[in-house]
């Protein structure tokens, strides 16, 4: 049961019992991404400053280029989940590969793969607009004591343990689920405690919001530019409000909270979309349908794609129950 004042600490213990064999290691791993995500924040929120005391003629007193954001918490995530040893594997936006964590050492009974986008957005940073991180996590399918194998990592998100995502924004947010609904807490800078500040989100059925990246509308298929057209026009409760930030993290919220969809359809710069399936649209579908919404590629539901690679990318629409259903509506009407 949610509480008052009830912190992100206090709600990981009181609800590990969900999982009927925990050992708390799903418990540990979501620890260790809070304390992850409370070091990235403060380096969020610090972004600019170094440059300003550069040119004020300070030297770095280790000689070297404030490492890029974007690599910073790829590092951070990385090497709090690593060095907590509660993992076998994670995979990242920012590795080719995935890393195994000590998988092959039959002492190692860790049973989780994390799946990582450790900066979401990145392009918003250098303009001070919101970024994210969102998570994937899974139980593995080879056997505890073994080495990792990309099974582990190319599993359906229907099979996702947990997902989750912060958002670096006005305030900082982490929001995340085990497959209990979805729950949103705050982080209170001053205290760096996170505080339950959205217990039980959820989809409103409807929206009011379309976002869309429209500078590719010539290039995307039939179906959306209908659809699109549809969020226009001037009947019924349209046209729409458009809204798009270009951070998925940061769109998806918005649009979680007040009620609308987010499509990253596929065009000729993007022939099988840009979002990437596995730490990107698992994750949020995952959330997405916990909180009452839908994910879908325009065909099918994001949770169902069997992933063949870990890069690999797919077309995205996301977002309140009937507006998603509406847009799959005018992709088949126009299949290609
Ligand atoms: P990332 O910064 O992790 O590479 O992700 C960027 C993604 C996503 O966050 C955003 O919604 C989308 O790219 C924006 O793409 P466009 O600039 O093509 O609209
Ligand atoms: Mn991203
Ligand atoms: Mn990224």
């Amino acid at each position: 049961m949610a509480k008052k004042n009830q912190t992100l600490g206090e709600f990981i213990i009181e609800n590990q019992n969900d999982f009927p064999y925990s050992s708390g290691e799903l418990s540990r791993l979501l620890n260790a991404i809070r304390l992850a995500a409370k070091v990235v924040n403060h380096e969020v929120n610090k972004a600019g400053l170094v440059d300003i005391t550069g040119a004020a003629g300070d030297t770095n007193i280790q000689g070297e280029d404030q490492q890029k954001l974007d690599v910073y918490a790829n590092d951070t995530f990385i090497q709090t989940i690593t060095d907590r040893n509660i993992v076998c594997g994670i995979a990242s936006e920012e590795e080719d590969d995935f890393i195994a964590i000590n998988s092959q050492d039959a002492n190692h009974q860790n049973k989780y793969v994390v799946l990582i986008d450790p900066l979401d957005g990145s392009s918003n940073i250098d303009v001070n607009v919101s970024v994210g991180t969102i998570f994937s996590i899974f139980r593995r399918v080879t056997p505890v004591g073994t080495p990792v194998q990309p099974k582990d990592f190319l599993q359906r998100g229907a099979q996702q343990v947990a997902a989750g995502y912060i958002v670096y924004g006005t305030s900082t947010m982490l929001v995340y689920t085990t497959g209990k609904g979805v729950n949103g807490f705050t982080l209170n800078p001053a205290l760096g405690s996170w505080y339950l500040s959205h217990p039980n989100i959820q989809f409103p059925e409807d929206g009011q919001i379309y976002s869309v990246n429209e500078g590719n509308y010539l290039d995307f298929p039939e179906g959306i530019k209908k659809y699109i057209k549809y969020c226009q026009a001037v009947e019924d409760n349209r046209p729409y409000t458009s809204r798009y930030i270009g951070s998925l993290v940061s769109d998806f919220h918005r649009n979680m909270i007040k009620g609308g969809i987010y499509l990253y359809p596929k065009s000729s710069t993007n022939p099988t979309g840009k979002l990437r399936l596995l730490y990107e649209c698992n994750p949020i579908a995952f959330i997405a349908e916990q909180a009452n919404g839908l994910a879908s590629d325009g065909y099918r539901r994001i949770l169902e794609i069997e992933p063949t690679a870990l890069h690999q990318r797919v077309p995205f629409v996301c977002g309140s129950k009937n507006m998603v259903a509406k847009a799959e509506e005018f992709m088949n009407a126009f299949q290609e």
